[in-house]
């Protein structure tokens, strides 16, 4: 194995990383490695499209949101035209973080240290005692730097610091899937404005992704709310996950650069989601009322396009969409991540509707994320101090014969697969290796 200094100067290439994987296996070196880690920062994060923030989260001129692509600090800034930039949060005098908020309005961006000030464009307004900069440095980037390609996927922007592709070539058949999540509510619109609800977690970012579309784990981690959910409103959510669940029709995709879909739609939604859904507070209320409003057929509509979504559409490197939620994942160090659940809201329902959404939103990150957040601290703390024990298994499925091409093109295996662990390895492998070729294979 190499040594942390030796990853950061060996050249790219393809095969660079042969020795760290094999068959249905990586090697615990890629979660452990701080100069692996920080090549990931620069290279992958710098490599690829990155979600950044949905539009609705800045709706006014002025609007900010403090972000970060790896983690470089980011600006999501809205003009004056309503036009959208991404601007690196980085003085362009010294460097110093411009603005320190997570959040915010600002026509003008002003340094706290020297006073320079930018717009949200990242262009240089203003510089104090102006008579000091003399024609020597003229040439000097005054303005801030900025990734070189922002695009939106409507209403989620991403932005690039160096790619080959459209955004939409990135997300591949992500694409759809995002179109058939966002689709659920005809004649609404989505809306990011509750904050989020973070987590930090001891452990390496890698290790949230390998749970991204991991079906095997559901009835193992989430034992206890399962379990309590069944004794108390009996054939709810998730109780299809018993027996061999691999028999269901419950499935996993490779959606195409490291993009997967668990897709549980084919239980959760096969009659009425939201009358199999376990019990809320004040859920017969809110049922009578809608109702009444609205007639049984469309009040049940409203109420099954806000039950969870039976989705989990992993958009690589760091945007996981789980629910009615985006999920955000935001490397600290290599063996420390935050992962933040931003919950959505509708507009043109019914308030009802959004307080359903609000109370669904809060239950599986209060009694499920924290079974997650647990067994990746516990997996961190297992590859760190077990350099004996080398591996990390990621190979159900791989040559049990039971995947298939779906009708919609897209392979798929069974829901316990290790698919979308090996599909995002791939694509981690090709943007590190510096290939362009980010088909993503079985
Ligand atoms: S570092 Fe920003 S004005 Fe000096
Ligand atoms: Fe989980």
């Amino acid at each position: 194995m190499l040594t942390s200094s030796e990853h950061l100067s060996a050249r790219s290439g393809p095969g660079r990383f042969d020795q760290y994987f094999g068959p249905g296996r990586v090697h615990r070196d890629l979660y452990v490695d701080e100069g692996l880690f920080r090549e990931e920062m620069h290279r992958l994060f710098g490599s690829t499209w990155v979600y950044v923030a949905h539009e609705s989260e800045i709706p006014n001129a002025g609007d900010y949101v403090a972000r970060r692509i790896g983690l470089r600090p980011v600006l999501v800034t809205r003009c004056e035209d309503g036009g959208i930039n991404v601007i690196f949060n980085r003085c362009s005098h010294r460097g110093a973080t411009l603005a320190r908020d997570p959040a915010g309005n600002a026509k003008v961006f002003t340094c706290p240290y020297h006073a320079w000030s930018f717009g949200p464009d990242g262009a240089c307004r203003g510089r104090p005692l102006r008579e000091g900069f003399g024609p020597a440095t003229e040439d000097f980037p005054y303005d801030l730097a900025k990734p070189a390609h922002v695009e939106s996927y409507r209403g989620f922007i991403f932005a690039a610091i160096r790619s080959e592709q459209t955004l939409t070539e990135y997300l591949a058949g992500a694409a759809t899937m995002l179109d058939q999540w966002i689709d659920r509510n005809p004649g609404c619109e989505l809306v990011v404005r509750n904050g989020s609800m973070p987590f930090e977690i001891r452990t390496n970012w890698k290790c949230v992704y390998d749970n991204a579309a991991d079906g095997y784990h559901v009835p193992f981690s989430h034992e206890s709310v399962m379990r309590l959910l069944a004794n108390r409103y009996g054939d709810v959510d998730m109780s299809y996950y018993e027996g061999n669940f691999d028999n269901s029709p419950l499935l996993v995709k490779d959606l195409g650069n490291g993009h997967t879909l668990l897709d549980q739609r084919p239980l959760m939604h096969a009659e009425s989601a939201w009358t199999r859904q376990h019990v809320l507070p004040g859920r017969e209320t809110i049922w009578a009322q809608l109702n009444e409003q609205l007639g049984e057929e469309r009040a049940l509509a409203l109420l099954d396009g806000s039950t969870g979504s039976g989705m989990n559409l992993n958009i690589f490197p760091n945007l996981m969409i789980i629910g009615n939620q985006i999920q955000l994942l935001e490397p600290v160090t290599v063996n420390k991540t935050v992962v933040r659940w931003y919950s959505t809201s509708l507009t043109n329902v019914p308030p009802e509707i959004n307080a359903v959404r609000m109370r669904m939103q809060e239950d599986f990150p209060s009694f499920g994320e924290v079974d997650d957040a647990a067994n990746f601290e516990a997996c961190q703390l297992g590859l760190e101090e077990v350099p004996e024990a080398e591996w990390v298994y990621i190979g159900r499925h791989m040559d049990t014969g039971r995947g298939e091409t779906d009708a919609d093109g897209h392979w798929k295996e069974p829901v316990s697969t290790d698919l979308h662990a090996r599909a995002y390895w791939q694509a981690w492998r090709t943007v590190m290796e510096g290939t362009a070729d980010t088909e993503a294979g079985r």
